[in-house]
């Protein structure tokens, strides 16, 4: 049995591409060292406006991890959308996960009946979950892509 945590937050980081992806860059490799040290996975959303985050594991590790996440500064408000026990994680191959909204990905935000700004206070944490399961795919058939061109 696995613990799942979503919630959504607002990026508090200027807008301006390049403090962006720094600090995106910093959170990543954070997540990627702690998650993989407390066995969370999960998958990030985000773009200049909002986070959206699931966290997947054990109870109180994603309960501490979602604590430390919240104190901090680069974001604000965090809302938990759902907190729930699950058979299986669905996110086991990221130590975190991650999908910047980008112009390629507006079929797939589409699908999921998300225009031009996503609002993560007028979604439900099932359609966060299964935007995420396709960003994840989408992520995994660009990667792909790239290694049989390489
Ligand atoms: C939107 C957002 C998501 C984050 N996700 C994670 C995460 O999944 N795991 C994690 O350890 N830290 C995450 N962080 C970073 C933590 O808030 C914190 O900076 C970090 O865990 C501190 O790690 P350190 O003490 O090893 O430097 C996130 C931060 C933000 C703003």
């Amino acid at each position: 049995m696995s613990h799942q945590l979503v919630y959504y937050s607002r990026n508090t980081v200027p807008d301006g591409d390049r403090a962006m992806l720094t600090n995106l860059r910093e959170i990543v490799s954070a997540s990627q060292r702690n998650n993989s040290h407390n066995g969370i996975t999960g998958f990030l959303i985000f773009d200049k406006t909002w986070f959206v985050q699931i966290l997947e594991g054990d109870r109180s590790k994603v309960t501490e991890t979602y604590n430390r996440i919240a104190r901090d500064t680069r974001h604000a408000t965090a809302t938990i959308m759902s907190v729930r026990d699950v058979e299986g994680r669905l996110f086991p191959n990221w130590t975190m996960g991650g999908a910047m909204r980008t112009p390629e990905m507006q079929e797939v935000y589409l699908q999921h009946g998300i225009g031009s700004e996503m609002n993560p206070a007028t979604l439900k944490s099932v359609q966060v979950v299964a935007l995420a399961l396709d960003l994840q795919a989408f992520e995994q058939a660009k990667r792909q892509g790239q290694r049989l061109a390489s």
